[in-house]
């Protein structure tokens, strides 16, 4: 899509809230006109996150970054702005027109391929439906314990054994094979014809957290390796980005401000038959960051729950450093070995289960089980190994509080001396590479480069609709000596000021870059009242001219005097000439 018209922009801000589309992300407390939070986009325990329902703009003040609604979707949910204002465009009901640039392209692409994914989901699921109760797949289906509901929910399915039903049907259905390919669907073969890439297996479609289908994961009925086939990349599904069950978790996530995260299709699905709804899947072991970010959304609270083998320790020694990383606080749950949650509820019930929940370990007991059972941990060496892997865990954890707790603890566990502990935790520190960026805001050191006067005058022009009048009659956008005041100056003055009022949060929307869009949520927000607003407005000017009038006296003055040194002595009359009509024009 290219650009979106301001005026559906605007309409799209109109119809929605700030207030009401941060608070169902983060909490919102009230503060005066304002609401405060603890900024999501940087560590910190005192709220410097500050959202204005009247100026429909926020800002922190820890790390700097802000904007309207639109910006704030971009960050959180870390897409682009197109993405953040169709979010918004469909939430408030405002209709997008169509257009056909370059991006909207991919973007057909993108709506192509879920209607592909959507058309052969109900494919698969159809043809499971129509077979009899005798065959094989509802045999194996029925063997697995999935009822009729749970799988109409998921939308199960089942590819026959045909080399090309898929392709076919969907040839049939008038959609190219171009786009069939595209959508990972079919594979070429050595004869360089086409064929299905799922055949004779019992199919889990892959939806993102707003329920298209993005992609598949097909097993085998019986004991054949691979397992599992799953859909390749392609411009709607990438590995790791995505959780399964995430669409239908979400809800119960937030409600329970937890989420359950385990390994596969099965497991998501059978929790959900058993009433554990706040469950999602990575999809193998893997656990990518991506995945953690996505989770964050919903809550900060995670219990892993990854099947009881070897990998599954792993799995979960792994992504509880991830966790902890991403600052969430996460637990461990182990069940019987050899089982999975899947396996687990269907042998044990529902009560086994929520007390194996319930019973979940913290970061410190699991993974010091795990040690202990490596080691006897009596010989000094093998204490100070443990000690090593424990604290590279604990070392991440962000809390100082809970951290120096588990240090108090570790050192009881093994009887050593805690200073002893705390030095080594020293040692680790200075290996330790910082896993993501603390501030985000890229204004904080460019407001430092502004002058006040500028600063101040923007701020009064952002406040007031009367003073964009006399700053665009006495100065120019190219008078502001800072590019993003330059930038915003612009804005400002291009704006319709017989409307009399300044809606700062769409002012931002016409403005690309980053830099000066955090500098107005900035201006805007702070908590400074500029009094006799046309008085301090003209004596800014002033300065502002006056500031520029000695910057092209001093530059005059540098190549007059290089001109004299070198004896041109045409441009030296030149720069004489210009030097004593800026005199004459004074001030
Ligand atoms: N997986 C995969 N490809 C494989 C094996 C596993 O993509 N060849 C992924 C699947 O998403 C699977 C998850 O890893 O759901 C967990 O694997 P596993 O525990 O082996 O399978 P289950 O989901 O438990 O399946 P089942 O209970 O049917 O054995
Ligand atoms: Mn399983």
């Amino acid at each position: 899509m290219g650009k979106i018209p301001e005026n559906i922009l605007n309409e799209i801000q109109d119809k929605c809230d700030i207030v009401e589309v941060i608070s169902s992300y983060i909490p919102l407390k009230p503060s005066g006109r304002n609401f405060k939070a603890c900024c999501p986009f940087h560590h910190e325990k005192t709220p410097s996150f500050v959202v204005s329902p009247d100026k429909q703009i926020y800002h922190c003040f820890g790390c700097n970054s802000g904007g309207n609604v639109f910006n704030f979707l971009k960050e959180y949910e870390k897409i682009d702005f197109i993405d953040a204002v169709k979010m918004l465009a469909e939430k408030t009901g405002v209709k997008l027109p169509e257009s056909r640039s370059h991006s909207d392209q991919d973007d057909s692409l993108v709506s192509t391929l879920y209607s592909v994914n959507d058309i052969a989901a109900n494919y698969y699921s159809n043809l499971l439906e129509k077979l009899g109760s005798s065959l094989e797949p509802k045999r194996y289906i029925a063997k697995r314990g999935l009822d009729g509901a749970i799988i109409k929910k998921f939308r199960v399915g089942y590819a026959d054994s045909s080399w090309k039903a898929l392709l076919d049907y969907l040839l049939g259905r008038g959609v190219k094979q171009d786009i069939i390919l595209k959508a990972g669907l079919i594979i070429k073969g050595k004869d360089n014809s086409y064929y299905d890439l799922f055949r004779n297996r019992v199919i889990f479609p892959i939806f993102d957290a707003r329920d298209k289908v993005i992609g598949f994961g097909a097993r085998v009925m019986d004991e054949t390796l691979p397992k599992y086939i799953n859909s390749p990349e392609t411009a709607v599904y990438k590995k790791g980005q995505h959780l399964y069950g995430l669409n239908f978790a979400k809800t119960h996530i937030k409600e329970r401000n937890f989420a359950i995260i385990t390994e596969g299709y099965l497991d998501v699905i059978t929790c959900h038959q058993y009433g554990f709804s706040n469950i999602v899947a990575s999809l193998g072991t893997a656990l990518t960051t991506e995945q953690i970010r996505l989770l964050k959304r919903y809550t900060h609270n995670v219990v892993m729950l990854y099947d009881a083998d070897q990998a599954g320790e792993m799995a979960s020694l792994r992504g509880l450093d991830l966790f902890l990383e991403e600052d969430m606080n996460v637990k461990i749950a182990t069940l019987e070995k050899g089982h999975d949650p899947d396996s687990f509820l269907r042998k044990f019930g529902k009560e086994k289960f929520d007390e194996i929940i319930k019973k979940s370990k913290s970061l410190f007991t699991y993974k010091l089980n795990i040690l202990q059972g490596r080691s006897n941990n009596r010989e000094p060496e093998s204490k100070a190994e443990t000690i090593k892997e424990m604290l590279s865990t604990i070392n991440r954890v962000r809390n100082a509080i809970i951290k120096a707790e588990y240090i108090k603890l570790l050192a009881q566990e093994l009887s050593v001396r805690e200073d002893a502990v705390w030095e080594e935790l020293k040692k680790i520190k200075k290996d330790r590479v910082p896993h993501r960026t603390e501030s985000i805001g890229h204004g904080t050191k460019k407001l430092i480069e502004i002058s006040p006067a500028e600063k101040i005058l923007a701020k009064l022009m952002l406040e007031d609709v009367n003073i964009v009048r006399i700053v665009r009659d006495e100065l120019k956008p190219s008078d502001f000596r800072n590019q993003d005041i330059r930038n915003i100056a612009e804005a400002l003055f291009s704006i319709n000021i017989e409307d009399g009022l300044i809606d700062v949060s769409k002012l931002i929307n016409s403005i690309e870059d980053k830099v000066p869009q955090n500098i107005i949520s900035f201006i805007v927000n702070e908590e400074v009242e500029i009094r006799d607003k046309e008085k301090n407005a003209c004596d800014c000017i002033m300065t502002i001219k006056k500031e520029n009038r000695s910057i092209l006296l001093k530059d005059i003055q540098n190549r007059l005097y290089a001109a004299q040194k070198s004896g041109y002595e045409e441009e030296e009359k030149r720069l004489v000439e210009e030097f004593n009509q800026l005199i004459k024009r004074g001030l």
